[in-house]
Order: structure tokens, then C-alpha cells, then sequence
């Protein structure tokens, strides 16, 4: 599957979004090292500091159905207005998957695509917690 099809699916998956507080809507698509392709939107709440994003739905959905290596994700507002993911879920998205993950996001342009060493270069991940255990004993 390429960009521009992971895209489309992205877009697809904004219809669902539930944003009646910012108005703003966002799609993903995740692509699984199996091909599978697992959508997400966000997800808003009246206290407004607990929505749920576009990109945590998706992988959230695709990790519960037991996928843990993953090849790219693509990411759209309705504006199309090339917004990435945001920290928050660039660290959630480094759990699984490594500097070279695409990430593709939807502008009126067309498509721009980041790693996600690129969005989160030199990131704490497990390895940090291993290498201080090993320090400690
Ligand atoms: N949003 C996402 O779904 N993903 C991101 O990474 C950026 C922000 C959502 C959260 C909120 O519902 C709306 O966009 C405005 O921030
Ligand atoms: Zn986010």
C-alpha cells in the first residue's frame, strides 16, 4: 500500500471523528508489517483534556488485535493542512515502531512524508530502562 492510498484511508476515517469542541477533525490510518490497516479519529470529551487522538485510536485499535510491528501511518485533518502528530503521540507511536516509520500527513499539496526519527529524534525508550537496571546492580 503506498501514501496515497494509506491517506485515503486516513480520510475516510475522519467521518467518525467526534469534535464538537475544537472542531477540529483528524484522521489515521496505521499500516501493519502485515499489510493490515488498522483507522483511528479523534475522540473529544467535554472536560476537554482527555480526547483521545486520531493516531492513539488507531494504534490502540491494531495493538489490542495483537499487531506490534508497524511499516507507516498516515495522518489528515479535514483542512488538509499537513498537520503531524503531536508529541504526545509521536512518543506513543515510538513504543512500537522505529526511527525509520513513515509518517505521511495530508496537506492541499499533496503528500509530505517525515520519519519518525525525524519527529522524535533521541527518544527515551526501553533500551534507556534496561541500560539503567544493568547500571543499578
Ligand atoms: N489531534 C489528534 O487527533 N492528533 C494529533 O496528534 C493532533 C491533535 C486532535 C486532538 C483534538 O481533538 C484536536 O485534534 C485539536 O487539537
Ligand atoms: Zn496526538
Amino acid at each position: 500500500m503506498d501514501a496515497d492510498e494509506l491517506i485515503a484511508e486516513a480520510r475516510a476515517a475522519l467521518d467518525a471523528a467526534h469534535a464538537p469542541y475544537s472542531e477540529y477533525r483528524v484522521g489515521a490510518a496505521l499500516l501493519t508489517a502485515e499489510g493490515a490497516v488498522y483507522t483511528g479519529c479523534n475522540i473529544e470529551n467535554a472536560n476537554y483534556s482527555n480526547s483521545l487522538h486520531a493516531e492513539e485510536v488507531a494504534l490502540g485499535s491494531a495493538v489490542s488485535d495483537g499487531h506490534r510491528e508497524f511499516e507507516a501511518i498516515a495522518v489528515t485533518s479535514a483542512a488538509r493542512d499537513g498537520v503531524t502528530p503531536c508529541g504526545m503521540c509521536r512518543q506513543t507511536l515510538s513504543e512500537f515502531c522505529d526511527g525509520e516509520f513513515d509518517v505521511h500527513c495530508d496537506t492541499e499539496d499533496g503528500v509530505r512524508t517525515y520519519t519518525l526519527g525525524t519527529l522524535l529524534p533521541d527518544t527515551i525508550s526501553a533500551d534507556n530502562l534496561d541500560a539503567n537496571t544493568e547500571s543499578s546492580q
